[in-house]
């Protein structure tokens, strides 16, 4: 037995989360049995898809269990070892966060190259968010080169590389994000062609000055009242990647009422979830792997120290707050 701490869902949240939502739990961790390794985790992924599993519906993702463990994405290193394939020393990522120790198959960890990159980037820039901005834009939105693409959310852990990968791709990229000290990341950091702070007055009227030729291809992060810009600002046959609507959440996000001119413009709207694109993973590690050799993309990983400030953190990526890149909780010390 290994002394341990994870996190609970106590009851559902309705609206934002709140700390009563959520419990922080002492346990004991079993050993590994046949086939299996114990992982000491390193570092927890916050992500906005796990408040969609704090719901009671199910939608693509299970619900979480009242009462049990949470979990999400995590890396860490393997501890004791069942499973000759992955052995004492392996550092893996895996599926089982919110929690210090984890006890899982030894087919259920893949391991990652600790020398290549920084332990948090498997879960940001060479993880899920990077495959998700990876087919948003290449196998959802069709980009071509030569197209003006907006990326809301530009700085976040999605964002941040769809905006580089598109301007990569020969496309005038702009960004949106909340507040000026983001906006100057985006612009002077990861090469945006211009970016517009969403809480500082009317987003369409500031996307009119930052698009005056109209928008080819939009990544959807927010949903909302960005959507409704977009649609408006859409150039006929552009396509809109559906890839997330944080907007929606926790609240009511603002009416989308535009959306008749779909019709006429002759849009594409799609959405997608990055699990039915599991096959893409190689193609996506070679090409964005590369890219980080070559030292052509920026990653940034934004790291709360302690797995008592896991659900804070969470709070933080839901709200906006400062980070920038991949919010990760390094659960090192505890
Ligand atoms: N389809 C898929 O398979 C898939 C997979 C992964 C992620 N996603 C989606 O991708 C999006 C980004 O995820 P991420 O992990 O990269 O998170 P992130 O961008 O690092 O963090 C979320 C950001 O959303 C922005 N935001 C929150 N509420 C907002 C609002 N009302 N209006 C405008 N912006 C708001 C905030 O940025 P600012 O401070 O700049 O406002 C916040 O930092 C999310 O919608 C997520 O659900 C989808």
């Amino acid at each position: 037995m290994t002394t341990s701490r994870h996190w609970e869902l106590r009851r559902r949240p309705r609206g934002w989360p709140v700390h009563e939502d959520v419990a922080l739990v002492d346990a004991e961790t079993p050993s590994p049995g046949p086939g299996e390794v114990l992982v000491r985790n390193h570092y927890l992924s916050v992500d906005p898809y796990m408040r969609g599993r704090m719901n009671e519906a199910r939608s693509y993702a299970a619900p979480y269990e009242l009462g049990r463990p949470m979990y999400g994405g995590a890396v860490g290193q393997v501890v004791e070892s069942r499973d000759e394939k992955v052995p004492v020393g392996t550092f893996v990522q895996h599926g089982l966060g919110w929690r210090t120790h984890a006890v899982l198959r030894g087919r259920a960890v893949v391991a990652v190259d600790a020398e290549a990159a920084p332990l948090p980037a498997y879960l940001g820039v060479l993880g899920m968010p990077g495959l998700t901005a990876w087919v948003g834009l290449y196998e959802i939105g069709a980009m071509r080169p030569g197209q003006t693409v907006w990326v809301s959310a530009a700085t976040g852990a999605v964002g941040s590389l769809a905006g580089q990968l598109a301007r990569l791709a020969g496309c005038r990229v702009v960004g949106s994000a909340g507040g000026e000290d983001k906006c100057r990341y985006a612009v002077e950091e990861l090469g945006y062609a211009a970016c517009v702070d969403h809480r500082a007055g009317s987003l369409t009227e500031q996307l009119r000055e930052v698009l005056p030729d109209g928008l080819d291809l939009y990544f959807d992060n927010v949903g909302g009242d960005h959507l409704r810009a977009a649609v408006e600002l859409a150039n006929p046959f552009a396509h809109l990647v559906e890839c997330g609507m944080i907007a929606a959440y926790n609240e009511k996000a603002p009416p989308v009422d535009n959306l008749f001119q779909i019709v006429g413009k002759k849009l594409t709207v799609r959405g997608f979830i990055v699990s039915d694109w599991a096959d893409r993973q190689p193609l996506f590690h070679a090409h964005v792997a590369a890219l980080l050799r070559e030292g052509r993309i920026r990653y940034e990983s934004t790291v709360v120290e302690g797995v008592e400030r896991t659900f804070d953190a969470f709070l933080d990526l839901l709200r906006g707050g400062t980070h920038r890149g991949k919010l990760v909780v390094d659960v090192r010390g505890g």
